[in-house]
């Protein structure tokens, strides 16, 4: 296979594997594996991912962080800001393969604008309001358009009959299986099972009239040289699902991002097994005699006196604001009103809220490790686009201690 003629892309719903989670630490260390799969789609190239109401299960913060991580575009062309309708990812892309020129747009499914606890910063647009304007806008510069979509199959087979000038739906959800293709129109819908176990595979002539063959192949009799090539006559395809199996080798640096999640998730784990439990939390005080050094250099930032901001604001008996500007209290923390009985080694953003309780760790710090490095969705907790729409995890940190 050539991979410089083929075209690597991605649906979507491939970082979580549900739309929302009951607890805050499930949710942290399914953010920790997000990450993780991000590393690997990055490695093998992929060029295109649609989003679906899945991939936000980590809120759009989140997501938005990973499309910064990400070295392939995030695609969608309806998941808007609510103010002023804009798109807050790619609304889609052109490639060339082969003198072909290819459109790569997408769709999240309505799940994610259902969920309006969630969806925050963000609505998603119907099809029928975003599709007709986007081709319009793209069709005179493309030869075939492919949309990613995590729409019903329903919505997907009204697409293809109204809108023939899509040629390729790649159909993407929770309960998605192998699909033999089904042309319906000029559209072909396309459908490959869930959670990586199978990799779907299309070999394309595209003619030059633009129309797939009303009879068109799926034999592997005359496979063409390459994934995508264009020809006289009308087009053709043939399809495969390659299953990812055990026989099939295991790749050294997929193996070190697999390990290299695991061992994060488990110190997170670790660091957080006494999630919610006050009494693990010993203050930032307690740190100061082994940290001086990193304690001092905290002590001048915005983290050490949070709460103190919150008592010149006379705020500091306000719940709404107490569980981000002290520590060791989670937001989805239910029961709020111990925050008002708070011990006052716990104001502040302490040193715990980003490296987990420290009680143990201070007993013996050889034997209780904490968390060395923790990561970006620990900092959205509080610096939400609403509290801080300009905050950046890489040039943030820096700033810590
Ligand atoms: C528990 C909530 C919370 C968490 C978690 C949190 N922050 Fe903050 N952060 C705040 C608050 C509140 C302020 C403003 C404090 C003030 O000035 O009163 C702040 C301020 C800051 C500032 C400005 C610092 C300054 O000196 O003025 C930076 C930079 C920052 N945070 C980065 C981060 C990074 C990076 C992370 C994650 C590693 C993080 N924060 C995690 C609540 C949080
Ligand atoms: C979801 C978490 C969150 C909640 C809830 C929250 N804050 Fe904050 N707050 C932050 C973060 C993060 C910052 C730092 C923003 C930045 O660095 O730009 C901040 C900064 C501030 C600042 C500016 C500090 C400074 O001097 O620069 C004030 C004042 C403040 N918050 C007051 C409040 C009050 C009052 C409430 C309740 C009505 C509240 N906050 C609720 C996260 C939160
Ligand atoms: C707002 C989050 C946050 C707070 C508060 C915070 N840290 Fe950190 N800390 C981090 C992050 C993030 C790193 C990793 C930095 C990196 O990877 O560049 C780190 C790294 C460290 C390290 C490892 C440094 C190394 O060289 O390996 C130590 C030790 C540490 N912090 C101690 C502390 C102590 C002690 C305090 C309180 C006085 C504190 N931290 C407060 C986020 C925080
Ligand atoms: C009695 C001394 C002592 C106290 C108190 C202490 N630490 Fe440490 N800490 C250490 C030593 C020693 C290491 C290095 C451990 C190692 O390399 O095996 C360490 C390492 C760390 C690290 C790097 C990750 C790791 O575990 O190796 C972080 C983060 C950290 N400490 C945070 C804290 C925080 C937060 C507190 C306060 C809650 C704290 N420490 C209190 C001695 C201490």
């Amino acid at each position: 296979m050539n991979t410089e003629e083929a075209l690597l892309i991605d649906a979507g719903a491939l970082l979580f594997n549900k739309s929302s989670y009951s607890s805050q630490l499930d949710l942290d260390l399914a953010k920790i594996n997000a990450e993780g799969l991000i590393e690997a789609y990055n490695d093998l190239g992929y060029e295109a991912v649609g989003i679906s109401e899945i991939d936000l299960a980590g809120g759009i913060n989140f997501l938005k962080l990973l499309a910064e991580k990400s070295k392939f575009p995030w695609i969608s062309a309806n998941i808007v800001d609510s103010k002023n309708n804009h798109c807050l990812f790619v609304p889609y892309i052109i490639k060339n393969k082969n003198g072909i020129r290819i459109a790569i747009t997408g769709l999240a499914g309505t799940g994610a604008a259902d969920d309006t606890n969630k969806n925050v910063g963000y609505k998603t647009l119907g099809w029928s309001e975003v599709l007709p304007r986007l081709l319009k806008e793209i069709s005179s510069q493309t030869d075939l358009c492919i949309l990613l979509s995590s729409l019903s199959p329903r919505e997907n087979e009204q697409i293809s009959k109204q809108l023939p000038s899509i040629n390729i739906i790649i159909q993407a959800g929770r309960y998605s299986l192998n699909r033999t293709p089904l042309l319906i129109n000029n559209t072909l819908i396309c459908q490959t099972e869930k959670q990586g176990k199978y990799i779907g595979q299309l070999r394309i002539k595209w003619g030059k009239n633009g129309r797939w063959a009303e009879q068109t192949s799926q034999s592997s009799q005359n496979p063409p040289a390459d994934q995508i090539s264009l020809t006289e006559g009308s087009s053709t395809y043939e399809n495969d699902f390659l299953a990812l199996d055990s026989s099939i080798v295991n790749d050294p640096i997929m193996e070190k991002i697999v390990a290299q999640t695991k061992t994060k998730v488990n110190a997170f784990g670790r660091s957080n097994s006494s999630y919610g439990e006050l009494g693990d939390y010993v203050g930032s005080d307690a740190c100061f005699e082994c940290h001086s050094k990193i304690s001092r250099k905290w002590q001048k930032t915005g983290h050490a006196r949070a709460y103190t901001t919150l008592v010149e604001k006379k705020q500091e008996f306000n719940l709404t604001c107490l569980p981000c500007h002290v520590t060791g209290v989670s937001l989805s923390e239910s029961n709020r009103s111990f925050l008002l009985s708070l011990p006052a080694r716990l104001y502040n953003v302490g040193c715990e809220t980003c490296h987990g309780a420290g009680k143990a760790h201070t007993i013996a710090p050889e034997k209780t490790k904490m968390n060395a490095s923790p990561g970006a969705f620990i900092c959205l907790q509080c610096h939400t686009s609403e509290h801080d729409g300009a905050f950046h995890f890489e040039q943030d940190k820096k700033l810590l201690h």
